[in-house]
């Protein structure tokens, strides 16, 4: 997820730029650059680092240019660097391009280009945009930026310059946001609304397939079969503080709202003909024939994601994995080996019990994967392997798309694992695949309870204690529900295999006592109909998460959130969506700071 902007009008574009820029960079804060065109050149600066850095390079810049397009960046192809900042040019330097999203195909447009004598200098995926937009262009920019789109497969929301066009901006979506601001005498184009806020409240939504042609005196917009159409403006009402929150409340409800589409941007182009395609990997296939066991290590939320990942790895591989939390793992002197694959997983890439982890495993000899949520970290710099999560940029400190996208990785890994191994029957693989590349929509379908979950959230304010209990894969997430209200709601909560209540926890049940049972395992859901049974014949008030279509469990929880129905392997995509949205509202019900929680921080980088 990254920032752009564009501007074309009667002032100076630079300060514009940079504001838009500033207000953009919770989408993306690894590096930033602009392009202006002035004097019949193309002026461009970027850089490694946040907006600030780029501010003080421009301070040296004298320009009254009001022509430009600006960008802040999440890498996602490309460490974080000076030369893989947008905006990206073309060999000739006369066209310019910031884009937002991923050009699945980018190797095979590189390949072509390469044979054609282009020069590329950087490792993004983007840079094969202004190269195919100057070989499509033949004296019209809006006619190059069409032909070439027609190349690209993948998510884009981009805006493209050159200096054969003074005045005219040309942008295009498809699956990234992209908005135009209509200003007097000026147009802004953006990936959001915080970026234009302070010049205009005038704006038109640009869909999907739709490309944009903007000068300072029109804009006219061409639908996917590239005929004009009419757009409707309308007027933005956000107070500034919502607007970064894309007008949620706090940025953790927006990012629950994001999974969906986090979710398809990480499966984006990894599964392909009912196959699991993991560029990452090449070089590990023969390491796999002889694997005798993964280890599994990270801390907190992404220790969950572990937890889940040995489930389907073991189911689907049948490899044995062990899964520990990285500050357990790298005191127990443990056993691991030559043979041994480590995966070691971090959102932020820069928690140091999991990076202490990973180094010992080097040190055992392990080959390691990581799998992160940030280009260029330190666990992905030191890993033998990475495979990113594309969430973008994660700020809430309670972890929800980076978990969901975790998930979705470790899913791919399973499979991965599955096909070098031959374990399992195709037909059984392209079910579970389907179910996955299904997860985006079923995510947004569970989130729909959202309203039914935040009336829920009233009964939870004044308990002292909350219990989640679930078998299998369940059993994982109810510990994961269990972390996001207490780490946000500062009530406390725990998890419990539900065969295990009868083994000591049961005595804590009394009249009241809040249960969240999870159901979402079906060849499991007869017992969790008798635990749902135990606790309640001992006064608890059960609010069940289940598959549609569990007429049975109605009948046994007090209440009950269904989501969609799914494959239980990949059950927790979705189990854990009604468990984030819970300890969400029950937070803001008891207003507490739910996006900086208490003795909390995003990434614990002290041990
Ligand atoms: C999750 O909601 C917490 N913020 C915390 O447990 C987090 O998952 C843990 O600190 C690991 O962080 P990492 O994924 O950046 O390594």
């Amino acid at each position: 997820m990254c920032g752009i902007i564009g501007y074309t009008g009667r002032r100076a574009a630079v300060p514009i730029l940079l504001e838009g820029l500033s207000r953009l960079e919770y989408r993306g804060y690894d590096s930033a650059g602009i392009v202006v065109y002035e004097g019949d050149e193309l002026k461009l600066v970027k850089k490694a680092g946040r907006i600030s850095v780029l501010k003080e390079l421009l301070e040296h810049i004298d320009t009254n240019a009001s022509l430009g397009i600006g960008h802040t960046r999440w890498a996602t192809h490309g460490a974080p660097s000076d030369v893989n900042a947008h905006p990206h040019t073309d060999d000739s330097g006369c066209f310019a391009v910031v884009h937002n999203g991923i050009i699945e195909n980018y190797m095979e447009i590189k390949e072509w280009l390469l044979k054609k004598g282009h020069k590329f200098v950087s490792d993004t995926d983007t840079e094969v945009l202004p190269h195919l937009i100057k070989y499509y262009y033949d004296g019209d920019l809006l006619a190059a930026v069409k032909r070439a789109k027609k190349q690209i497969e993948g998510s884009y929301a981009m805006v493209v310059l050159s200096k054969h066009e003074p005045k005219r901006l040309v942008a295009a979506r498809q699956d990234s946001p992209l908005i135009l601001g209509v200003g007097e005498g000026e147009y802004f184009v953006a990936s959001d609304i915080p970026a234009i806020l302070k010049y205009t409240r005038s704006a038109v939504i640009i869909d999907d397939g739709e490309t944009v042609d903007i000068t300072d005196v029109y804009f006219k917009v061409y639908n996917g079969a590239e005929l004009a159409v009419k757009k409707q403006l309308f007027n933005i009402t956000w107070e500034d503080s919502r607007a970064e929150k894309a007008g949620y409340d706090h940025f953790m409800l927006k990012e629950i709202h994001e999974q969906p589409n986090a979710i398809k941007d990480t499966v984006r182009g990894r599964i392909t003909d009912n196959r699991v395609v993991l560029k990452e990997l090449e070089g590990l296939e023969d390491f796999i024939k002889g694997l005798r066991r993964i280890h599994i290590v990270a801390c907190g939320t992404a220790y969950h994601a572990g937890m889940v990942g040995k489930y389907a790895i073991e189911l689907l591989a049948r490899i044995p994995v062990e899964v520990d939390i990285a500050s357990e793992f790298r005191y127990r002197n443990p056993i691991v080996s030559k043979g041994d694959l480590v995966i070691v997983i971090s959102q932020s890439g820069e928690t140091a019990d999991t990076l202490a982890a990973l180094r010992e495993s080097k040190r055992l000899g392990a080959k390691v994967l990581a799998v992160t949520n940030v280009v260029g970290s330190s666990v992905s710099r030191e890993a033998d392997y990475v495979i990113y999560t594309w969430a973008g940029p994660e700020i809430a400190v309670a972890s929800t798309k980076a978990f969901t996208t975790q998930l979705a990785v470790m899913y791919m890994i399973a499979v991965w694992l599955s096909q070098k191994l031959d374990t399992i029957a195709e037909e059984h693989r392209a079910e579970i695949l389907r179910e996955l590349k299904s997860m985006p929509e079923k995510a947004a379908k569970a989130l729909r309870a959202a309203d039914d979950i935040k009336k829920i959230a009233e009964a939870y304010v004044d308990k002292n204690s909350v219990f989640f209990i679930g078998r299998g894969q369940d059993n994982v997430i109810a510990s994961e529900g269990a972390l996001k209200l207490k780490e946000i709601s500062y009530i406390h909560a725990e998890a419990y295999a539900a065969g295990e209540l009868k083994h000591g926890t049961l005595a804590l049940i009394e009249e009241g006592v809040p249960v969240v049972a999870l159901v979402a395992q079906r060849d499991l859901a007869q017992k969790m109909y008798s635990n749902i049974k135990e606790v309640k014949a001992r006064g608890a008030k059960v609010l069940a998460v289940a598959l549609e279509g569990d007429e049975i469990v109605e009948k046994e929880a007090d209440e009950v959130i269904y989501i969609p129905d799914t494959h239980s392997v990949l059950s927790s995509i979705l189990t854990v969506i009604p468990l984030q949205l819970l300890a969400y509202y029950v937070s803001v019900l008891k207003g507490c700071d739910v996006d900086k929680p208490r003795n909390l921080a995003k990434s614990v980088t002290v041990e």
